[in-house]
């Protein structure tokens, strides 16, 4: 059996790169369904990309690695697609889109332009080797109980990272990637809820709140939500991604407005009202009486001099904690890390050492933002890989 290409992984990467190649392209999975990823993301409907793109949303060890392949398919070519086969959608906040209806049809669209382009999908097939003879790659799968054994001129790994196992994640485009001489970037769960071992927020799990949250240098203002088991919501899966275990979170409470001036006023009619009830006027009223039992505030308003007053509000702009760690990959939505992008071309995805060799998607060292970043970087290193391929002699 003999392809020109051969797609390891039918997720956002894979059947976009599927769509451009031409020639006899085959798309191989282990899974039962193409783009599973897609069909559950952004609560069914999925954010499939972003207005406001651009290579500022992303982390690598090379941050200009993402530049191509993104001013080359942008966030308005892929609304094109959508719009050419009437996908209806809508900007949900901050640039974020997302389908009216439903994110399978958007497997829907994608299928239906593999099949325009020629390409095959193998579905439930399990990818057990792959070799390299110097001009081809050889490729031995297992299909409903059958070995097969397949050769193509070009490779593409698009198989994502590790994120989320029980969907069918697996390391496997790392493990090709080291076997042909590629180095590979330590990974980590990204976009992840925070956990700390003793429960301190389990009595206000569900509760959100607009915050300023602050790893190392990096700041996201989005809203936070308390979980049984820590802390989740925008603010944090964003701040995870830069957060390095051991380092501690820092919230702020009022992005927004100091309430040092709003305290001292109220001094003055409230004096009596103690702390706690005050806060309660300001901030969630459960949120309010955890700090005052975290933090042992006590007495009255009047009671509070300037200076306490001022040493408050520094306390509820500066929030500081240290996570025990994250809830990892079983509930990541990326996978930080990958595929070093100094082995690859920034404009085709192709390793430098390995003619032939293609690497896209989550699996290369380029990690998105929350907010359809990640589905972006999909669809342009995708398209960029396959146009390539349908440019090669
Ligand atoms: P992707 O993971 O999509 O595809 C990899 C494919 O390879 C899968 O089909 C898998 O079955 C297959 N595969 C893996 N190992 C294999 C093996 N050993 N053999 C054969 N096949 C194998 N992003 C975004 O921009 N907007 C959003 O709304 C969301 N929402 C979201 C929700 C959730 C719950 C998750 C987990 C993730 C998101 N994301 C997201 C992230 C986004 O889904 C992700 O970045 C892209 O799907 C990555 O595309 P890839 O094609 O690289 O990998």
């Amino acid at each position: 059996m003999t392809w020109d290409t051969i797609i390891l992984g039918a997720g956002a990467a894979g059947m976009m790169c599927a769509t451009q190649t031409g020639g006899r392209t085959l798309v191989l999975d282990h899974a039962k369904a193409p783009g599973e990823k897609i069909r559950i993301s952004g609560g069914g409907r999925c954010n499939f990309t972003n207005m406001y793109a651009g290579p500022e949303n992303f982390l690598s060890g090379n941050p200009h690695f993402c530049k191509s392949a993104l001013s080359r398919y942008t966030q308005w070519d892929f609304i094109d697609l959508i719009t050419a086969h009437g996908i209806a959608y809508h900007e949900k906040t901050l640039g974020q889109l997302f389908c009216d209806t439903t994110a399978k049809d958007i497997v829907a669209m994608l299928r239906a332009e593999i099949t325009k382009s020629g390409a095959e999908l193998w579905l439930e097939t399990a990818i057990t080797n792959v070799t390299h003879d110097g001009t081809s790659f050889a490729v031995t799968v297992e299909k409903s109980g059958r070995r097969e054994a397949l050769t193509c001129t070009n490779l593409v790994l698009a198989t994502g990272g590790k994120s989320i196992p029980k969907m069918g994640a697996t390391g496997l485009a790392y493990d090709i990637a080291r076997q042909f001489g590629l180095a590979v970037k330590d990974t980590r769960a990204g976009l992840v809820p925070f956990t700390f071992s003793d429960g301190r927020f389990k009595a206000i799990s569900g509760l959100s709140h607009p915050v300023r949250a602050t790893a190392g240098e990096t700041t996201f203002d989005e809203a936070l939500l308390f979980t049984h088991r820590g802390l989740s919501g925008p603010a944090m899966l964003q701040i995870s991604s830069y957060w390095h275990e051991g380092q501690p979170i820092t919230l702020d409470l009022f992005p927004d407005a100091d309430p040092f001036e709003v305290l001292r006023t109220r001094r003055q009619g409230y004096g009596r009202r103690n702390l706690s009830t005050e806060l309660a006027t300001l901030l969630p009223a459960r949120l309010a009486e955890l700090l005052t039992d975290q933090w042992q505030l006590t007495g009255n308003l009047a009671d509070q001099s300037d200076v306490a007053l001022r040493a408050l509000c520094d306390r509820l702009h500066g929030w500081t904690m240290t996570p025990s760690g994250t809830e990892g990959y079983r509930t990541a939505e990326v996978t930080l890390g990958g595929i070093d992008t100094n082995a690859l071309s920034s404009k085709t995805m192709e390793a430098k050492a390995m003619p032939g060799l293609f690497v896209i998607g989550e699996a290369v060292d380029v990690t998105g933002w929350l907010g359809g970043f990640n589905f972006q970087w999909a669809w342009s290193s995708g398209w960029a890989a396959g146009q390539a391929i349908a440019a090669r002699p």
